[in-house]
Order: C-alpha cells, then sequence, then structure tokens
C-alpha cells in the first residue's frame, strides 16, 4: 500500500543525508543575533481562538491571548499563511498576497496584532508561500485566459499540441499528476501540491519583482520574519527532462534545489532580506549538508536558517531508530557547529502531535515524556520551534471516520487509494497516527464547549479529551505541563551557554537516553533525557554529585545516574 498523503507531505521536505561537510567550517559560530536567542512559537491561526463564533479561528482570537503567548516565554511568533486564499491548503493557496483572510479578519487586525506582539517584546514571522499560488489568484485567472497573456510566464505552461511533457509528481494531487489540463487555452500547467496550487514560474524576472515589492510591503509593516514554504522547490529547469527510471517520485532528489535557487535567492536577500532587521528561515534543506550551508551561511548572503526532516521523520506509528534519531541531530550540530545556524524542532502543523509521534502519549506517560520532550527542545543548540497546544501536550485526535478529516491531502490520497485499490483499513490507521489534522484540532483553553475555541460549530472537531487537557486547567497546577514549559523557556533565555553554547553528545550508544553537555565559557550545563518508558541507566563519567539541578520533570529527580520513565534533568556542573 502506498503511504498516506499525509507522509508524502513529510518526504516532500525530507531530505538525504549526503557526506559531512566539516570542512566547511571555518569561523565562529556564536556572533550574537536576536534570532538566535529567538524561541519561536508557531499559531496554526486557524485553530487558535475564534473571536466570532464562526468556529475558525482569526487575529482577533489571536490578539486576545497575546498576554498568554507572552506567559509563555517565547519571543517569536510564526503564524501560518494569513492572506486572502480560497483554502484548498489551509492558507497555502494564495489568492491575494497583499490582503488577509476574510475568515481570519482585516488588515487593521493584522496592524493591532503586530503592535500588541511588539509591546510585548514578541517578534513576528509570516510565512510566505512563493512557489505556488492559488488558481484563483488574479495572476492566474489571467494566465491562464489566453496563450499570449503578459501573465502567461507567472506560471509553467506546456502547449497540449506539443509531445505530452515528461511525467512530474504531485503531492496532493488526486491522481499524483502534477500536469493538469485546461481547456481554456489548450494546455498542461504545472502544481507540486494540489491541483489548485499552480507553481510559479521563477524564471521570470517580472514575477521575481513583484514578489520582492509584496515582500516588502509586509517588512515596511514591521514583521521581523520570513519563512519560505517550500521555497526549494521554486527552482526548475523549465525544459522538463525525463528523471531516471524509478526517480520520478523523488521529490526532493530531483524536484528540490533546482537550476538557480541560490540566485533567486541572493536576489531576495538583496532586494528585501538586506534591508531589514529580519529573521529567515527555508522549510527545507536541500539534499545534504552542502545544500543546507549554501542556504545558510551568513557570507553567502541567502537565509539565516532552513530546517530539515531527517530527525523528524523518523516516526513513524511502528515507533523509530532513537540511535539514528540522537546521531541525527548530534549530525547536524557537528556540521553546524562553526558556521551556520539550525533550527531545532520536533513538530508542525504539518505533522502529528509531538507527544504522539516522540514520546508517550498514554495518561501515565504523556506529561512525563512532554517535559521531557520540551527539555530537548530547549537545550539544543539553534533555534528552538514550539508548536501551538505542544505547551499543554496536546494528543493526536485520531478520528476513526474519513468524514472528520479535513486535510485537502488527506481526502485526496484517500481518493487515490479507493480508485487504486489500496488497502483502505491500513490506510485508515496511518491516518489516525500520522495524518497532519492530528495537530490541527482546535486549541483547548477550557473544559467549556468546544474547549473554549469558539461558541459555534468549529471547522474541525475537538479533540474529546479537552476536558481534561486544556489550560485553564494546567494553569491551576505548579506541576503541570505548561508550568513546566514556561520554566524551561526562562532557564533558556537566563543562560547563554544553553543558546550558544558547545554541545557535546555523551553515552551516545545507550538505546534510552539522550545525554550531552552544553559548554560557554566557563559554564557548563549537563542534561539527561530518557527517551523510554522504563527505568534506563546512563554511562556518563560525570561527577553530578555536587552539580546543582536546575530543572527536573520527577518531583525528586533519580540519583546516580539511573532515570525514571520519560525522565529529565538538567544540571548546572559549573
Ligand atoms: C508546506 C506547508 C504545508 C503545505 C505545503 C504546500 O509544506 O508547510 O502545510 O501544504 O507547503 O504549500
Amino acid at each position: 500500500m502506498k503511504k498516506s498523503l499525509c507522509v508524502l507531505a513529510i518526504l516532500l521536505v525530507t531530505f538525504h543525508l549526503g557526506n559531512s561537510q566539516s570542512s566547511l567550517v571555518t569561523k565562529k559560530g556564536t556572533d550574537k543575533k536576536w534570532w538566535k536567542e529567538a524561541i519561536v512559537y508557531q499559531i496554526y491561526p486557524r485553530s487558535f481562538k475564534d473571536s466570532d463564533g464562526d468556529g475558525v479561528g482569526d487575529l482577533k482570537g489571536i490578539i486576545s491571548q497575546l498576554d498568554y503567548i507572552k506567559s509563555l516565554g517565547v519571543n517569536a511568533v510564526w503564524l501560518n499563511p494569513i492572506y486572502s486564499s480560497p483554502n484548498d491548503d489551509n492558507g497555502y493557496d494564495v489568492s491575494d498576497y497583499r490582503n488577509i483572510m476574510k475568515d481570519f479578519g482585516t488588515m487593521e487586525d493584522f496592524d493591532l496584532l503586530l503592535k500588541g506582539l511588539h509591546q510585548r517584546g514578541i517578534k513576528l514571522v509570516m510565512d510566505f508561500v512563493l512557489n505556488h499560488s492559488s488558481d484563483e489568484h488574479e495572476w492566474f485567472k489571467q494566465s491562464k485566459s489566453s496563450r499570449t497573456s503578459p501573465y502567461r510566464n507567472y506560471y509553467h505552461w506546456w502547449d497540449a499540441e506539443r509531445v505530452k511533457p515528461n511525467y512530474r509528481y504531485s503531492l496532493f494531487d488526486v491522481n499524483h499528476d502534477a500536469w493538469k489540463y485546461d481547456s481554456s487555452s489548450n494546455a498542461f500547467y504545472l502544481h507540486y501540491f494540489s491541483k489548485k496550487q499552480p507553481d510559479l514560474n521563477w524564471e521570470n524576472p517580472t514575477l521575481r519583482k513583484e514578489i520582492y515589492s509584496m515582500m516588502k510591503f509586509w517588512a515596511e509593516k514591521g514583521i521581523d520574519g520570513y519563512r519560505l514554504d517550500a521555497f526549494q522547490f521554486a527552482a526548475k529547469d523549465t525544459s522538463f527532462p525525463a528523471f531516471p527510471k524509478g526517480f520520478e517520485k523523488n521529490f526532493v532528489q530531483y524536484y528540490a534545489m533546482g537550476p538557480h535557487i541560490h540566485d533567486y535567492l541572493k536576489e531576495m536577500n538583496q532586494e528585501v532580506f538586506s534591508k531589514y532587521d529580519v529573521m529567515t528561515v527555508a522549510e527545507g534543506a536541500g539534499n545534504n549538508f552542502q545544500d543546507a550551508h549554501d542556504l545558510v551561511d551568513a557570507d553567502r548572503k541567502e537565509l539565516n536558517m532552513a530546517y530539515a526532516f531527517d530527525a523528524i521523520d523518523l516516526a513513524k506509528m511502528e515507533g523509530y531508530d532513537f540511535i539514528k534519531f540522537k546521531e541525527s541531530f548530534t549530525k547536524w550540530d557537528s556540521v553546524f557547529a562553526k558556521k551556520g545556524w539550525l533550527s531545532i524542532f520536533l513538530a508542525s502543523h504539518d505533522q502529528a502531535r509531538i507527544v504522539n509521534r516522540f514520546g508517550n502519549a498514554s495518561p501515565e506517560f504523556r506529561e512525563l515524556s512532554s517535559k521531557m520532550l520540551s527539555t530537548f527542545l530547549l537545550t539544543m543548540r539553534g533555534t528552538p520551534y514550539i508548536y501551538n497546544g505542544d505547551e499543554l501536550a496536546m494528543t493526536n485526535a485520531g478520528f476513526q471516520k474519513i468524514s472528520d478529516y479535513r486535510d485537502m491531502s488527506t481526502l485526496n490520497e484517500y481518493q487515490y487509494q479507493l480508485n487504486h485499490g489500496g488497502d483502505i483499513n491500513q490506510f485508515m490507521k496511518r491516518i489516525q497516527f500520522e495524518c497532519r489534522d492530528n495537530s490541527r484540532t482546535p486549541f483547548q483553553w477550557d473544559a467549556s464547549n468546544n474547549a473554549g475555541f469558539s461558541t459555534g460549530n468549529s471547522w474541525i472537531q475537538v479533540n474529546p479529551n479537552y476536558q481534561m487537557i486544556n489550560r485553564a486547567e494546567q494553569e491551576k497546577d505548579q506541576q503541570s505541563v505548561l508550568n513546566y514549559f514556561r520554566k524551561i523557556t526562562a532557564l533558556r533565555h537566563k543562560n547563554p551557554a544553553l543558546i550558544y553554547g558547545k554541545y557535546s553528545i555523551l553515552d551516545r550508544s545507550n538505546p534510552a537516553i539522550f545525554a550531552y553537555t552544553r559548554e560557554l565559557d566557563d559554564k557548563k550545563f549537563l542534561v539527561l533525557l530518557n527517551f523510554s518508558n522504563k527505568v534506563a541507566k546512563s554511562n556518563i563519567n560525570l561527577d553530578v554529585s555536587k552539580a546543582k539541578i536546575l530543572l527536573a520533570n520527577y518531583p525528586i529527580p533519580s540519583k546516580n545516574g539511573s532515570l525514571a520513565p520519560y525522565e529529565s534533568i538538567v544540571y548546572q556542573l559549573k
């Protein structure tokens, strides 16, 4: 049976590790920057807080929770797309880049939101969907209207009377075919994602100019950062050559980092980023460390950060290889130790919930394992990204019926499976674990109707466990996951060694424990994390008897190097 599209969505950004490029490491990487010190909180606006009872989260809803966001100790917010969109892919199909989606509010709401964040010392990173637009964008409407339209070259067209174009894989298409025939001008257009997300033609300098001007429009409004959605796929060989047999679906190797990608990024940097104090991060980091370095090497003047998916993609329904997980983070750290900067994350709106994937969502271990995972994310070198709801240890909804799912890529894949005789039971099991709708259910504010998210019918069902897992409940409890999260963000802010300090892994082959030190100047920290549901013993050769425990997730931390299930301890050694 084919993998679900949720998996394919992840594959889109997965990359296979190439050779270590440690020879690239030439310069000290501790130059201080605000974005290195940021703790980024990702808000999925559709599901965060609804202010007007239409069942869809909105900007006013976020504004109403600014003090909560501040209380988390985060100092940057990444908002998923909020631009006008027909919502085929929940805003990742933009029909007007300079306006706000009706469901979310108005430009006045946006201005207030930005002001409110800034008043609280929180930066705003916006999501820029530049590989494709919506088919309802004016550019596409014009483009498809005739072969001679001035907008024709804003997209990739292939006239139907020519020999059929070489196959291109589409991640979200119901047939996985990226060429869609359009009768208005008797031609095919390219869409790597859904048919309502036609790919923009970055070879066209007029399009690039329009995009830079739009990006500046937002910078002039005062935003502080850009997340570039799926941008590694923007550059294409427009002769569309055949890919080697068997590799037509190898989405990263053959579709990412095409010709001129670095030219476009350099141009974007010169035209936009260099003019403002903004942070920039790309989704996806290419095919190997060299690609990743090339994207974020400050001397090349492209981006600040990229995020790679090899560790995050290890999580499967059947479990994941913990040694590989540790090795992946360790390898990335070593390659970026002196030059470049990493993003640290284990969850987003494109993956199911972190506690289901990397922790343990059972009543016994949900809270402990979530605290342990937050400790991990906030004590690694690199800028941490925390997905909303994870600070409460929200869990997968695991919907049983296909009619409860909303994600277009999942629904299209379901259809594909039906059309191609796939094993639907197996498919349903898979999506219950890994579908991205699992992390898109409404934020659980309190035990009232709809978890306090909305007074109307929410666009996607609330996870039925909201009466037990919600913010209000956790505010009352000093030992809650939420209050632990606040402690760990405070610890990171207080200790530059946890941000910039050297990372060294210990007890590398331990099958249950992730142990490492972080060191800067005269400060040294030891982090011990048990990723398993059993007592585990570490073998670290460090005397912790006199060390100070700064934070632990059990009331009485274990001693002598043994750790209780999902236990985490942060020691200060000096
Ligand atoms: C990125 C987004 C994802 C979206 C896709 C197409 O992977 O994170 O949510 O569906 O791009 O824009």
